[in-house]
C-alpha cells in the first residue's frame, strides 16, 4: 500500500484509510517506496508550477537525483523535449530514462550554453536566478526547487517572481491521493519507473541519510525492513 502524508522511517505506521491506496501492480515494495514524495514533487513542479506543454524545451537541473529521475520521465510523458543536467558518471543513466539531451555539468555550464528553454525545473540551485533566466525563452519559466539553496535564495525567488514573469515561485508538493493515482497509472503503463540507487536496512538509516546528504544519490535511496523484507 502507498501512504500519503509526512514520511518517516519506522516498522509500523498508523493512519486513516483515506491516506492509503494500492501500490502499482508492476512494482516491488522497494520500488513503490521510492515513488511518492519525489515523483509527486516532479509532477507538481512540471504540471502545476511549470504548466509544461507538449513540444516545449524543458531543462531538469539535477536530473540524476531522486526528484530529477522522475522529472525527466514525467516531462517526456507531457511531450516535452527534455535536457537533463548531471555529472559525467550519470550521463548514460539520464539518457536511458528518456532525456533527449544531457549536459555534463563538469564539462559545460548550461547557463552559458546559448540554448533557450521554455521551462527549467531546478533541483540544485547552483546558479544565480538571473543566470537561469538568461537561458529561458521570453515566455519561459524557471522553477527553483532546491531545499538546499538557503533561505536567501528562496526569498529572492519569491520576491522576483512578483515582478518578473519568467521567475516561478518555489513550491511545496503536499501529497494527495489524486496525484498518486496519476502516478500509479503512469507507472503501470510503463511510462515511469523508479531508479533505485541503494537500499539500506532500517538499522542503517543514519548511514542512508549520510549518503543522501553528500548530494550525489543516483535516483532514490530506500530503507528496507530486515525481518520481513518489507519497505
Ligand atoms: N518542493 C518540494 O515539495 C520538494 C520535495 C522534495 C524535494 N525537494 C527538493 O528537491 C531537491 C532535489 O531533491 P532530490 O531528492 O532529487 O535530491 P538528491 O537525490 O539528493 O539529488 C542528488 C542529485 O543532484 C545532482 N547534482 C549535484 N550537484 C549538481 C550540479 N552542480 N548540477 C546538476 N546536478 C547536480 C547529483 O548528480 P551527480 O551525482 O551527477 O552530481 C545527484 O544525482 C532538494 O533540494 C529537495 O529539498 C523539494
Amino acid at each position: 500500500m502507498w501512504q500519503t502524508g509526512k514520511g518517516t522511517c519506522a516498522e509500523y505506521v498508523c493512519a486513516g484509510e483515506n491516506n492509503f491506496l494500492p501500490k502499482p501492480a508492476n512494482l516491488t515494495l522497494e520500488q513503490a517506496a521510492a515513488v511518492p514524495t519525489s515523483a509527486l514533487t516532479a509532477l507538481r513542479g512540471l504540471r502545476d508550477a511549470g504548466k509544461v506543454q507538449p513540444g516545449q524545451k524543458v531543462l531538469i537541473n539535477g536530473a540524476s537525483g531522486g526528484v530529477g529521475t522522475f522529472a525527466v520521465q514525467i516531462a517526456k510523458v507531457f511531450g516535452a523535449e527534455v535536457t537533463g543536467v548531471c555529472s559525467t558518471r550519470n550521463v548514460d543513466m539520464v539518457r536511458s530514462i528518456g532525456a533527449d539531451h544531457v549536459i555534463d555539468y563538469i564539462q559545460e555550464d548550461f547557463t552559458q550554453s546559448g540554448q533557450r528553454y521554455d521551462l527549467i525545473l531546478d533541483q540544485v540551485a547552483n546558479h544565480s536566478l538571473s543566470g537561469c533566466r538568461r537561458v529561458l525563452t521570453p515566455q519561459g519559466t524557471h522553477i527553483p526547487n532546491s531545499g538546499n539553496s538557503g533561505t536567501g535564495y528562496v526569498v529572492k525567488a519569491l520576491v522576483v517572481s512578483l515582478f518578473v514573469r519568467q521567475q516561478g515561485r518555489p513550491y511545496i508538493a503536499i501529497p494527495n491521493n489524486e496525484d498518486l493515482v496519476v502516478l500509479k497509472e503512469l507507472i503501470e503503463a510503463g511510462k515511469v519507473t523508479p531508479v533505485i540507487d541503494r537500499t539500506y536496512p532500517l538499522h542503517e538509516t543514519p548511514e542512508a541519510f549520510r549518503y543522501l546528504d553528500k548530494g550525489h544519490a543516483r535516483g532514490k535511496v530506500v530503507i528496507i525492513l530486515e525481518h520481513n523484507n518489507k519497505t
